[in-house]
């Protein structure tokens, strides 16, 4: 029988419980095994959300509850509709994304940079841009405007000055922009990226040389890039695209006892403190996550 869940534990489970009401969704948390450390992962809240039905929306929406987001949006901007995929080689969009003024989006733009390619909805960058308020400057570089529109309307309401997101094909506009950011680019994460099954769409991956090229060109010394998938074989893809720089770019784990890596040379946990919104569903669904960490040498 599960154990009784502490005073402060329901009682933490029942504010989400009436936020995630709102929402129409049942109140459930439970961390997978491979990440735990947070301060609501007790055995005692896990017990209390396995006596739920548990969807991973409702994971997705308790991880990130510190952010306190939801149904600001919908007031605001109404139902941010969600097309599962689109094409980047489309012609809409071919065009580079206009470099905005760095001034006017980061309070200080001399501060070390961190990109997500295919920042999804934002809710991984917010959380880190909200941990590191005078460290470092986040840039979330997405596809699909809407999610763009809705990332920056939180960047707002959170009142975060240290954050931005802009509407781009970031495998044609990300060395444009980078290029002329005043400060160095300390990290680029591309995080479970569109998989793009079919050989024949290989192409639209957002993972080619173009890009791959840009990143290792535009990194600092010492600077790192962090890649993950659930799906192996887009793993392999983008581990096959960024070994080819092992001149430049070293494999984590060759660098760091610390770093543990399986055999094969992919992380065991993830690095970051948070999980994204597509690692949350790839592991509720019993998913493994497959990710490495370079470092620039030279
Ligand atoms: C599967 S989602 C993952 C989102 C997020 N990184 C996560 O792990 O939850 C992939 C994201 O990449 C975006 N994307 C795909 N191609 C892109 C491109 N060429 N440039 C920028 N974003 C892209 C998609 O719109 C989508 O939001």
């Amino acid at each position: 029988m599960a154990a009784a869940p502490s005073l402060c534990v329901l009682r933490y489970f029942n504010r989400w419980n009436k936020n995630l009401k709102k929402e129409g969704l049942c109140s459930v948390l439970l961390r997978t095994s491979s990440f735990s450390g947070r301060h609501y992962c007790s055995s005692n809240l896990v017990a209390a959300a396995c006596a739920t039905a548990l969807r991973s929306p409702d994971l997705v929406a308790l991880e990130y509850a510190d952010l306190n987001l939801t149904h600001k949006v919908s007031e605001e901007l109404g139902h941010v509709r969600i097309r599962q995929h689109v094409n980047p080689l489309s012609a809409s969009f071919s065009m580079p994304a206009n470099v905005p003024d760095w001034d006017e989006v980061f309070k200080d733009p001399t501060l070390p940079l961190m990109v997500d390619v295919g920042s999804g909805s934002g809710r991984f960058l917010l959380w880190l841009a909200k941990r590191n308020p005078e460290e470092k400057n986040y840039l979330g570089l997405e596809i699909r405007q809407k999610l763009v529109k809705r990332a920056n309307f939180w960047v707002k309401e959170l009142a975060l000055s240290n954050i931005h997101f802009l509407f781009a094909n970031a495998t044609i506009s990300f060395n444009q922009l980078v290029s002329t950011y005043p400060g160095p680019l300390m990290l680029v994460s591309i995080l479970c990226p569109d998989p793009h099954f079919k050989k024949r769409h290989h192409k639209r991956r957002v993972v080619q040389k173009h890009l791959v090229d840009s990143i290792v060109k535009n990194l600092m010394r010492g600077g790192q890039v962090f890649i993950q998938s659930d799906v192996l074989e887009v793993a392999l893809d983008m581990r096959n695209q960024f070994d080819a720089d092992v001149d430049v770019l070293h494999h984590i784990d060759a660098l760091s006892q610390s770093v543990l890596c399986d055999n094969e040379g992919w992380l065991l946990r993830n690095p970051m403190g948070i999980r994204t919104e597509r690692e949350i569903h790839a592991e509720f669904e019993g998913a493994r996550i497959f990710r490495r960490m370079y470092q620039k040498m030279t």
